[in-house]
């Protein structure tokens, strides 16, 4: 009788969470509106549509994970990530519709591992769409391009021919170039990403490097390029 009790119990408790973690569930769905395109019939044939849903569901995780968001208050309330590939131009990008866009003619025109460097497009897209944007304010886009390289960074997906440590002229020169000077500012204070990706929830601006780091971001940038002579 107790045994039967307690498997009910067990089982009742496990319902329970299964329904919860259904509730919860972020769903990825790709596309691939491009597949007559040399582009698309290389994406079909190198990533394709299982892994990119797969791909974005890691990245998530990663993400949530750099941004210590461990409670569902702390992320951004998203259902549904839809991803296409379409014959367009450029590399990708995130709209606030959750949807991500992969161009067809740069997974064409790619010379090297093209299934790593679509990997780490959308660790990098994906981050968009999870990050706070700051509501634009002031550098705000900068730091959200920077944001996004530096989780492709850390996930290990930085390519080839991005600028190296202590590289670049201005810290928000260039998405890499701030990536980079994001990880050295994590060096500095662990979870730095994950605190001025909270703080962006509301607003931006520069004096959160001061609040953080105790320094305003220009001299951060100095001591950072003096550290690679
Ligand atoms: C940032 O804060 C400073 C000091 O409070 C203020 O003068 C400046 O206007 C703010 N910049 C932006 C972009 O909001």
């Amino acid at each position: 009788m107790t045994h039967a009790y307690h498997m009910l119990l067990l089982l009742s408790s496990l319902l329970a969470l299964t329904a919860l973690q259904a509730i919860h569930a972020v769903q990825y769905k790709a596309s691939n509106t491009a597949g007559s395109t040399p582009g698309g019939t290389l994406f079909n044939n190198e990533i394709g549509i299982e892994y990119s849903e797969r791909t974005l569901a890691s990245a998530s995780e990663f993400i949530w994970q750099t941004f210590g968001q461990t409670s569902l208050a702390d992320r951004k309330d998203v259902e549904l990530v839809n991803m296409f590939v379409d014959d367009m131009e450029g590399v990708a990008n995130a709209n606030s519709n959750n949807e991500i866009h992969v161009s067809a003619r740069y997974i064409a025109g790619y010379s090297g591992d093209v299934k790593t460097e679509i990997t780490g497009v959308l660790y990098h897209e994906a981050t968009h769409i999870w990050q706070w944007d700051g509501m634009g304010q002031g550098q705000a886009p900068k730091v959200v391009e920077g944001i996004a390289d530096y989780v492709r960074l850390k996930a290990g997906y930085a390519p080839s021919h991005w600028v190296k440590e202590g590289g670049g002229d201005e810290w928000d020169q260039r998405s890499d170039v701030t990536a980079r000077f994001l990880d050295y500012c994590s060096s500095l204070r662990a979870g730095f990403v994950a605190e001025l990706n909270a703080k962006m929830r509301t607003s931006y601006n520069n004096t959160f490097f001061v609040d953080l780091l105790g320094k305003t971001v220009d001299q951060l940038w100095s001591d950072y390029k003096a550290k690679y002579p």
